[in-house]
Protein backbone atom coordinates (compact mmCIF):
# COMPACT_ATOMS: atom_id res chain seq x y z
CA UNK A 1 0.00 0.00 0.00
CA UNK A 2 3.20 2.55 0.87
CA UNK A 3 2.09 5.83 2.23
CA UNK A 4 -1.33 6.84 2.57
CA UNK A 5 -3.94 9.15 3.01
CA UNK A 6 -6.77 8.45 6.26
CA UNK A 7 -9.89 10.41 5.34
CA UNK A 8 -11.27 11.64 8.17
CA UNK A 9 -14.33 13.82 9.05
CA UNK A 10 -12.39 15.64 11.46
CA UNK A 11 -9.52 16.25 9.42
CA UNK A 12 -7.45 13.43 6.49
CA UNK A 13 -4.24 12.62 7.88
CA UNK A 14 -1.13 11.12 6.14
CA UNK A 15 0.46 7.91 6.96
CA UNK A 16 4.17 7.66 6.45
CA UNK A 17 6.95 4.56 6.31
CA UNK A 18 10.23 6.43 7.09
CA UNK A 19 13.25 4.66 7.78
CA UNK A 20 15.00 7.26 9.10
CA UNK A 21 12.71 9.04 12.55
CA UNK A 22 15.29 11.38 13.50
CA UNK A 23 15.69 12.74 10.30
CA UNK A 24 12.07 13.21 10.05
CA UNK A 25 11.54 14.69 12.92
CA UNK A 26 14.68 17.04 11.74
CA UNK A 27 12.18 18.09 8.42
CA UNK A 28 9.15 18.11 10.10
CA UNK A 29 9.61 19.42 13.78
CA UNK A 30 9.06 23.53 14.63
CA UNK A 31 10.49 25.69 17.37
CA UNK A 32 8.00 25.45 19.84
CA UNK A 33 6.15 22.08 19.50
CA UNK A 34 6.49 19.39 22.41
CA UNK A 35 7.65 16.04 22.45
CA UNK A 36 5.77 13.46 24.65
CA UNK A 37 7.96 10.66 24.69
CA UNK A 38 7.84 7.08 26.31
CA UNK A 39 10.73 7.05 28.33
CA UNK A 40 11.96 3.38 27.73
CA UNK A 41 12.12 4.31 24.00
CA UNK A 42 14.05 7.73 24.60
CA UNK A 43 16.64 5.91 26.65
CA UNK A 44 16.36 3.07 23.69
CA UNK A 45 16.94 5.59 20.96
CA UNK A 46 18.85 8.59 22.51
CA UNK A 47 20.45 9.96 19.23
CA UNK A 48 16.60 10.45 17.22
CA UNK A 49 15.85 13.21 19.71
CA UNK A 50 19.59 15.17 19.03
CA UNK A 51 17.17 17.18 16.27
CA UNK A 52 18.88 20.41 15.24
CA UNK A 53 16.25 22.00 16.80
CA UNK A 54 17.04 22.31 20.54
CA UNK A 55 14.34 24.74 21.79
CA UNK A 56 11.62 21.76 21.92
CA UNK A 57 10.46 20.65 25.09
CA UNK A 58 10.31 17.13 25.45
CA UNK A 59 7.92 15.23 27.95
CA UNK A 60 9.06 11.71 29.07
CA UNK A 61 6.15 9.74 30.28
CA UNK A 62 6.26 5.95 31.80
CA UNK A 63 3.71 4.13 29.53
CA UNK A 64 1.98 2.72 32.25
CA UNK A 65 -2.23 2.12 32.45
CA UNK A 66 -2.02 4.87 35.61
CA UNK A 67 -0.18 7.31 33.45
CA UNK A 68 -2.81 6.85 30.99
CA UNK A 69 -5.26 8.53 33.46
CA UNK A 70 -6.98 11.42 34.63
CA UNK A 71 -4.73 12.19 37.37
CA UNK A 72 -1.63 10.76 34.86
CA UNK A 73 -2.06 13.48 32.51
CA UNK A 74 -1.90 16.56 34.83
CA UNK A 75 1.46 16.54 35.26
CA UNK A 76 1.97 16.68 31.72
CA UNK A 77 -0.64 19.28 30.93
CA UNK A 78 1.05 21.43 34.45
CA UNK A 79 4.20 20.90 32.52
CA UNK A 80 2.76 22.28 28.89
CA UNK A 81 1.12 25.40 30.44
CA UNK A 82 4.25 26.68 32.37
CA UNK A 83 6.34 26.51 29.50
CA UNK A 84 4.71 28.80 27.38
CA UNK A 85 3.04 25.76 25.07
CA UNK A 86 0.30 27.50 22.76
CA UNK A 87 -2.87 26.63 20.91
CA UNK A 88 -0.48 26.83 17.31
CA UNK A 89 2.03 25.08 18.78
CA UNK A 90 1.63 21.03 18.11
CA UNK A 91 2.86 17.80 20.22
CA UNK A 92 4.23 15.09 18.62
CA UNK A 93 3.53 11.83 20.66
CA UNK A 94 6.70 9.04 20.31
CA UNK A 95 5.93 5.55 21.97
CA UNK A 96 3.25 2.90 21.74
CA UNK A 97 -0.52 2.94 22.18
CA UNK A 98 -0.58 4.25 25.62
CA UNK A 99 1.30 7.17 24.59
CA UNK A 100 -0.62 7.62 21.53
CA UNK A 101 -3.54 7.96 23.97
CA UNK A 102 -2.04 10.14 26.31
CA UNK A 103 -0.98 12.85 23.40
CA UNK A 104 -4.32 12.57 20.94
CA UNK A 105 -6.36 13.06 24.23
CA UNK A 106 -4.24 16.14 25.56
CA UNK A 107 -4.06 17.53 22.19
CA UNK A 108 -8.00 17.02 21.75
CA UNK A 109 -8.47 19.45 24.92
CA UNK A 110 -6.24 21.99 25.35
CA UNK A 111 -6.80 25.09 24.73
CA UNK A 112 -9.72 23.32 22.80
CA UNK A 113 -7.77 21.22 20.05
CA UNK A 114 -4.25 21.56 18.76
CA UNK A 115 -2.43 19.87 16.11
CA UNK A 116 -0.46 16.44 17.04
CA UNK A 117 1.81 13.94 14.76
CA UNK A 118 2.14 10.22 16.25
CA UNK A 119 5.75 8.48 15.64
CA UNK A 120 4.41 4.39 16.91
CA UNK A 121 7.01 2.57 18.14
CA UNK A 122 4.93 -0.68 19.30
CA UNK A 123 3.49 -3.47 16.59
CA UNK A 124 0.18 -2.68 18.26
CA UNK A 125 0.89 1.07 17.76
CA UNK A 126 1.89 0.48 14.20
CA UNK A 127 -0.42 -2.30 12.72
CA UNK A 128 -3.91 -1.01 14.36
CA UNK A 129 -3.99 1.56 16.78
CA UNK A 130 -2.16 4.79 14.76
CA UNK A 131 -5.32 5.19 12.86
CA UNK A 132 -8.79 5.36 13.66
CA UNK A 133 -8.74 8.67 15.57
CA UNK A 134 -9.73 7.23 18.67
CA UNK A 135 -8.20 8.94 21.99
CA UNK A 136 -9.24 7.30 25.12
CA UNK A 137 -7.97 7.44 28.95
CA UNK A 138 -8.56 5.24 31.75
CA UNK A 139 -11.03 6.48 35.01
CA UNK A 140 -10.85 4.61 38.61
CA UNK A 141 -10.16 1.16 37.92
CA UNK A 142 -12.11 0.40 34.52
CA UNK A 143 -10.18 1.09 31.00
CA UNK A 144 -10.65 3.59 28.63
CA UNK A 145 -13.77 5.12 30.31
CA UNK A 146 -13.54 8.81 28.94
CA UNK A 147 -12.24 9.79 25.17
CA UNK A 148 -13.22 11.21 22.04
CA UNK A 149 -11.94 10.98 18.16
CA UNK A 150 -9.42 13.08 17.43
CA UNK A 151 -6.88 12.10 14.82
CA UNK A 152 -3.33 12.85 13.57
CA UNK A 153 -2.22 15.14 11.58
CA UNK A 154 0.40 12.98 10.28
CA UNK A 155 2.01 9.34 11.17
CA UNK A 156 4.78 8.47 10.87
CA UNK A 157 5.80 4.59 10.81
CA UNK A 158 9.60 3.72 11.09
CA UNK A 159 9.53 -0.36 11.32
CA UNK A 160 13.18 0.21 12.64
CA UNK A 161 11.41 0.22 16.16
CA UNK A 162 10.15 -2.89 16.36
CA UNK A 163 13.81 -4.50 16.95
CA UNK A 164 14.18 -3.94 20.01
CA UNK A 165 10.53 -4.81 21.49
CA UNK A 166 9.94 -7.91 23.44
CA UNK A 167 8.24 -11.05 22.83
CA UNK A 168 5.76 -10.41 24.73
CA UNK A 169 4.82 -6.92 23.26
CA UNK A 170 5.42 -8.04 19.50
CA UNK A 171 2.88 -10.74 20.31
CA UNK A 172 0.49 -8.19 21.92
CA UNK A 173 0.57 -6.51 18.45
CA UNK A 174 0.14 -9.31 16.87
CA UNK A 175 -2.80 -10.39 19.04
CA UNK A 176 -4.23 -6.89 18.50
CA UNK A 177 -3.43 -6.82 14.76
CA UNK A 178 -5.10 -10.73 14.26
CA UNK A 179 -9.04 -9.44 14.74
CA UNK A 180 -8.56 -7.42 11.83
CA UNK A 181 -8.16 -10.45 9.95
CA UNK A 182 -10.44 -13.05 11.35
CA UNK A 183 -13.11 -9.82 10.73
CA UNK A 184 -11.64 -9.48 6.93
CA UNK A 185 -12.59 -12.83 6.03
CA UNK A 186 -11.05 -16.88 5.78
CA UNK A 187 -8.35 -15.68 3.17
CA UNK A 188 -7.30 -12.91 5.58
CA UNK A 189 -7.14 -15.18 8.22
CA UNK A 190 -5.19 -17.84 7.01
CA UNK A 191 -2.31 -15.64 5.74
CA UNK A 192 -2.10 -14.53 9.25
CA UNK A 193 -1.83 -17.92 10.40
CA UNK A 194 0.58 -19.30 8.01
CA UNK A 195 3.06 -16.27 8.30
CA UNK A 196 2.44 -15.87 12.53
CA UNK A 197 5.08 -17.92 13.10
CA UNK A 198 7.65 -16.21 10.61
CA UNK A 199 6.67 -12.95 11.05
CA UNK A 200 8.77 -12.55 14.15
CA UNK A 201 11.82 -13.57 12.28
CA UNK A 202 10.79 -11.91 9.22
CA UNK A 203 10.36 -7.87 8.47
CA UNK A 204 9.26 -8.02 4.77
CA UNK A 205 6.27 -10.70 6.19
CA UNK A 206 5.87 -8.31 9.59
CA UNK A 207 5.54 -5.16 7.21
CA UNK A 208 3.20 -7.03 5.23
CA UNK A 209 0.65 -7.89 7.79
CA UNK A 210 0.69 -4.75 9.35
CA UNK A 211 0.45 -2.64 5.96
CA UNK A 212 -3.18 -5.48 5.66
CA UNK A 213 -4.10 -4.55 9.20
CA UNK A 214 -4.50 -0.83 8.28
CA UNK A 215 -5.65 -1.21 5.01
CA UNK A 216 -8.71 -2.95 6.60
CA UNK A 217 -9.27 -0.80 9.53
CA UNK A 218 -8.86 2.25 7.12
CA UNK A 219 -11.37 0.77 4.76
CA UNK A 220 -14.24 0.39 8.29
CA UNK A 221 -12.50 3.96 9.81
CA UNK A 222 -13.88 5.75 6.54
CA UNK A 223 -17.15 5.03 6.58
CA UNK A 224 -18.01 4.70 10.21
CA UNK A 225 -15.24 7.14 12.26
CA UNK A 226 -17.02 7.85 15.07
CA UNK A 227 -17.79 3.99 15.70
CA UNK A 228 -21.88 4.18 15.45
CA UNK A 229 -22.33 1.37 13.12
CA UNK A 230 -20.08 -0.98 10.78
CA UNK A 231 -16.85 -0.26 12.63
CA UNK A 232 -18.02 -1.86 16.28
CA UNK A 233 -17.07 -5.06 15.07
CA UNK A 234 -13.69 -4.54 15.31
CA UNK A 235 -14.47 -4.28 19.28
CA UNK A 236 -14.69 -8.66 18.53
CA UNK A 237 -12.37 -9.83 21.66
CA UNK A 238 -12.68 -6.26 23.32
CA UNK A 239 -15.32 -6.25 26.00
CA UNK A 240 -14.29 -9.64 27.73
CA UNK A 241 -10.52 -8.26 26.80
CA UNK A 242 -10.71 -5.16 28.36
CA UNK A 243 -12.25 -6.90 31.65
CA UNK A 244 -9.22 -9.36 31.80
CA UNK A 245 -6.77 -6.48 31.44
CA UNK A 246 -8.62 -4.28 34.78
CA UNK A 247 -8.51 -7.69 36.62
CA UNK A 248 -5.03 -8.42 36.38
CA UNK A 249 -3.95 -4.82 36.91
CA UNK A 250 -2.89 -4.94 33.48
CA UNK A 251 -0.13 -7.61 33.91
CA UNK A 252 -1.62 -8.74 30.36
CA UNK A 253 -0.75 -6.85 27.80
CA UNK A 254 -3.63 -5.73 25.52
CA UNK A 255 -3.31 -7.51 22.39
CA UNK A 256 -2.93 -10.63 24.43
CA UNK A 257 -5.88 -10.45 26.59
CA UNK A 258 -8.20 -9.67 23.18
CA UNK A 259 -6.76 -12.58 22.16
CA UNK A 260 -8.64 -14.20 24.91
CA UNK A 261 -11.46 -11.78 24.59
CA UNK A 262 -11.82 -13.38 21.04
CA UNK A 263 -11.56 -16.79 22.64
CA UNK A 264 -14.43 -15.96 24.87
CA UNK A 265 -16.68 -14.48 22.33
CA UNK A 266 -16.52 -17.52 20.29
CA UNK A 267 -17.04 -19.89 23.08
CA UNK A 268 -20.15 -17.95 23.76
CA UNK A 269 -21.22 -17.93 19.70
CA UNK A 270 -20.86 -21.79 20.01
CA UNK A 271 -23.37 -22.33 22.76
CA UNK A 272 -25.70 -20.01 21.16
CA UNK A 273 -25.11 -22.46 17.68
CA UNK A 274 -23.41 -19.26 16.14
CA UNK A 275 -20.20 -20.88 15.21
CA UNK A 276 -19.03 -24.31 14.85
CA UNK A 277 -16.46 -26.13 17.18
CA UNK A 278 -14.81 -26.45 14.16
CA UNK A 279 -13.94 -23.07 13.53
CA UNK A 280 -13.83 -21.74 17.08
CA UNK A 281 -10.71 -24.54 17.18
CA UNK A 282 -9.04 -23.48 14.17
CA UNK A 283 -8.79 -20.15 15.51
CA UNK A 284 -8.18 -20.92 18.73
CA UNK A 285 -4.94 -22.91 17.55
CA UNK A 286 -3.57 -19.68 16.30
CA UNK A 287 -4.72 -18.02 19.61
CA UNK A 288 -3.03 -20.16 22.07
CA UNK A 289 0.28 -19.49 20.28
CA UNK A 290 0.02 -15.80 21.13
CA UNK A 291 -1.46 -15.91 24.57
CA UNK A 292 0.97 -18.81 25.40
CA UNK A 293 2.74 -17.57 28.65
CA UNK A 294 0.29 -15.66 30.20
CA UNK A 295 -2.99 -17.41 32.57
CA UNK A 296 -6.10 -16.30 33.20
CA UNK A 297 -7.46 -19.05 35.47
CA UNK A 298 -7.40 -17.41 38.81
CA UNK A 299 -10.04 -14.58 37.72
CA UNK A 300 -13.43 -15.23 39.64
CA UNK A 301 -16.32 -15.32 37.54
CA UNK A 302 -18.32 -12.76 40.24
CA UNK A 303 -15.40 -10.12 39.73
CA UNK A 304 -15.20 -11.18 35.45
CA UNK A 305 -19.14 -10.55 35.67
CA UNK A 306 -18.68 -7.09 37.67
CA UNK A 307 -15.73 -5.75 35.22
CA UNK A 308 -18.17 -6.69 31.89
CA UNK A 309 -20.93 -4.86 33.67
CA UNK A 310 -18.79 -1.83 33.24
CA UNK A 311 -18.21 -2.01 30.22
CA UNK A 312 -18.84 1.21 27.93
CA UNK A 313 -20.70 0.04 25.25
CA UNK A 314 -23.50 -1.22 27.50
CA UNK A 315 -26.66 -0.33 27.03
CA UNK A 316 -28.85 -0.58 30.55
CA UNK A 317 -28.12 -3.53 31.78
CA UNK A 318 -27.47 -5.15 28.35
CA UNK A 319 -24.31 -6.26 27.38
CA UNK A 320 -22.88 -5.73 23.91
CA UNK A 321 -20.99 -8.05 22.74
CA UNK A 322 -19.14 -9.12 19.50
CA UNK A 323 -20.08 -12.49 18.01
CA UNK A 324 -18.65 -14.61 15.60
CA UNK A 325 -20.37 -17.24 12.80
CA UNK A 326 -17.61 -17.47 11.03
CA UNK A 327 -14.69 -15.73 9.03
CA UNK A 328 -15.64 -12.48 7.66
CA UNK A 329 -18.96 -13.07 9.57
CA UNK A 330 -18.40 -11.39 13.42
CA UNK A 331 -21.65 -9.12 14.78
CA UNK A 332 -23.08 -7.29 17.20
CA UNK A 333 -25.21 -8.80 19.63
CA UNK A 334 -27.23 -7.66 22.85
CA UNK A 335 -26.98 -10.65 25.84
CA UNK A 336 -28.62 -10.48 29.32
CA UNK A 337 -25.79 -10.99 32.20
CA UNK A 338 -28.03 -14.08 33.02
CA UNK A 339 -27.39 -16.87 35.00
CA UNK A 340 -26.83 -18.94 31.68
CA UNK A 341 -24.49 -16.51 30.64
CA UNK A 342 -22.94 -16.15 33.98
CA UNK A 343 -22.68 -20.23 33.75
CA UNK A 344 -21.17 -20.03 30.23
CA UNK A 345 -18.36 -17.94 31.75
CA UNK A 346 -17.83 -19.94 34.81
CA UNK A 347 -17.17 -23.05 32.44
CA UNK A 348 -14.82 -21.20 29.92
CA UNK A 349 -12.77 -19.73 32.95
CA UNK A 350 -12.73 -23.56 35.18
CA UNK A 351 -12.60 -25.96 31.90
CA UNK A 352 -11.93 -24.40 28.32
CA UNK A 353 -8.47 -23.16 29.66
CA UNK A 354 -6.65 -26.59 29.13
CA UNK A 355 -4.45 -26.24 26.09
CA UNK A 356 -6.60 -28.09 23.35
CA UNK A 357 -3.55 -27.94 20.58
CA UNK A 358 -0.23 -28.14 19.78
CA UNK A 359 2.28 -25.92 18.17
CA UNK A 360 0.90 -24.69 15.01
N1 LIG B 1 -6.48 4.78 20.57
C1 LIG B 1 -6.65 3.64 19.98
O1 LIG B 1 -7.23 3.55 18.91
C2 LIG B 1 -6.11 2.39 20.61
C3 LIG B 1 -6.22 1.18 19.89
C4 LIG B 1 -5.68 0.03 20.45
C5 LIG B 1 -5.07 0.09 21.69
N2 LIG B 1 -5.01 1.27 22.36
C6 LIG B 1 -4.36 1.35 23.66
O2 LIG B 1 -2.98 1.14 23.48
C7 LIG B 1 -2.43 0.60 24.67
C8 LIG B 1 -1.56 -0.58 24.31
O3 LIG B 1 -0.59 -0.14 23.40
P1 LIG B 1 0.89 -0.73 23.39
O4 LIG B 1 0.85 -2.20 23.46
O5 LIG B 1 1.60 -0.08 22.27
O6 LIG B 1 1.36 -0.28 24.83
P2 LIG B 1 2.49 0.63 25.42
O7 LIG B 1 2.46 1.99 24.86
O8 LIG B 1 2.39 0.47 26.89
O9 LIG B 1 3.82 -0.12 24.99
C9 LIG B 1 4.10 -1.41 25.47
C10 LIG B 1 5.46 -1.48 26.12
O10 LIG B 1 6.47 -1.35 25.13
C11 LIG B 1 7.41 -0.34 25.49
N3 LIG B 1 7.93 0.17 24.23
C12 LIG B 1 7.35 1.06 23.38
N4 LIG B 1 8.06 1.15 22.25
C13 LIG B 1 9.12 0.32 22.40
C14 LIG B 1 10.21 -0.05 21.56
N5 LIG B 1 10.33 0.42 20.32
N6 LIG B 1 11.12 -0.95 22.03
C15 LIG B 1 10.98 -1.47 23.28
N7 LIG B 1 9.96 -1.19 24.11
C16 LIG B 1 9.04 -0.29 23.66
C17 LIG B 1 6.62 0.60 26.35
O11 LIG B 1 7.44 1.37 27.19
C18 LIG B 1 5.73 -0.37 27.12
O12 LIG B 1 6.44 -0.91 28.19
C19 LIG B 1 -3.58 0.23 25.56
O13 LIG B 1 -3.73 1.21 26.56
C20 LIG B 1 -4.77 0.27 24.61
O14 LIG B 1 -5.98 0.56 25.26
C21 LIG B 1 -5.50 2.42 21.84
ZN1 LIG C 1 -7.52 -3.05 21.00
Amino acid sequence: MGNFIVKSIVSDYEVNFINNTKQTLDEELNDADVVIIDNIVKDLYPDILNIKLKNNLTIGIDARETTKSYQGLIPIIEKLIASGFRKNHRLIGIGGGITQDITAFISSIIYRGVSWFFFPTTLLAQGDSCIGSKTSINFGEYKNQIGGFYPPNKVFIDLNFLNSLSEADLKSGLGEMCHYFIVAGEEDFNRFKNEYTLVLKDKELLSGLITRSLEIKKSYVEIDEFDKNERQVFNYGHSFGHAIETLTDYAIPHGIAVSYGMDIANFISVKLNYLTEDIRYEIRQLLEQIWDGYNIKNISVEKFKNALSKDKKNVGKELRLILCKGYGKVFKAGMQMNKEFIGWLEEYLISSLNKVVDKL
